[in-house]
């Protein structure tokens, strides 16, 4: 089993780390928060997917035979709206044939409590799923814990979560539910504020995607 404490992977790459520190300054206007978020979500889904399972195959290339991979595992990526799409957007790039399904969480701003508005989810996903929750933002963890119930429901084997910045205490709440769940991010900040916003952090993620 993995503990609590081995499942948070912070990417501390420089490429990672210079790409975080233009996001969270508040001079980055919408259209390069977006490039940059987009160009850090590809390196933290390097990462979170270093441990997907493969086999081996036989091909030829142009000069002789040799062995290689392929990818087995049934991918699905669950971005939380809105502010997951720059996430579940990198993904997809990557991992063309990856299923995408929608949860729609908005956090009550007054009691932090996460609203379920919309969720089109299978009966049924293959145990061996590996299943992706992407949310820039893990605060409270409210949303993710929602949106980690919705496929916990559904007995997968394998649940991750992909942010940029998580707050202490929204790790603490995911793992005290979901200790198995691996956590893959840019940083871990210092606390939350008496608003529910992770201090540094880098503000409201989907206002600044979308430039609300
Ligand atoms: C933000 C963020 C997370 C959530 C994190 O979404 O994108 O989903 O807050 O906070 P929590 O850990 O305390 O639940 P928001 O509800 O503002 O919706 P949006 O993405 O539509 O802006
Ligand atoms: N949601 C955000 O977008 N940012 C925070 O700091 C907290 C919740």
């Amino acid at each position: 089993m993995i503990s609590a404490k081995t499942a948070v992977k912070v990417v501390n790459h420089p490429l990672v780390q210079e790409l975080l520190t233009k996001i969270r300054d508040h001079r980055t206007p919408s259209q390069e928060f977006r490039l940059r978020a987009g160009q850090m979500a590809r390196h933290l889904f390097y990462e979170a997917m270093a441990d997907l399972h493969t086999r081996e195959v036989s091909i030829e290339t142009p000069v002789a035979p040799t062995k290689g991979i392929a990818l087995t595992d049934y991918v699905v990526l669950a971005p939380v709206l809105r502010a997951g799409l720059i996430l579940a957007e990198a993904a997809q790039k990557i991992l063309p044939a990856a299923r995408i399904y929608h949860v729609g969480l908005r956090r009550d701003e007054s009691t932090l409590e996460a609203i379920s508005y919309y969720a089109k989810l299978p009966q049924t996903l293959p145990s061996e799923s590996r299943v992706y929750v992407l949310d820039p933002m893990l605060a409270t963890g409210g949303s993710a814990v929602a949106a980690i119930d919705l496929f916990a429901k559904l007995k997968v084997d394998s649940i991750h979560l992909v942010c940029f910045v998580a707050s202490p205490e929204g790790i603490a709440k995911v793992h005290s539910k979901y200790p198995n769940v691996k956590i893959t991010t840019a940083a871990v900040d210092e606390r939350l504020n008496s608003q529910g916003y992770i201090v540094p952090g880098l503000g409201d993620a989907g206002d600044r995607i979308f430039g609300t």
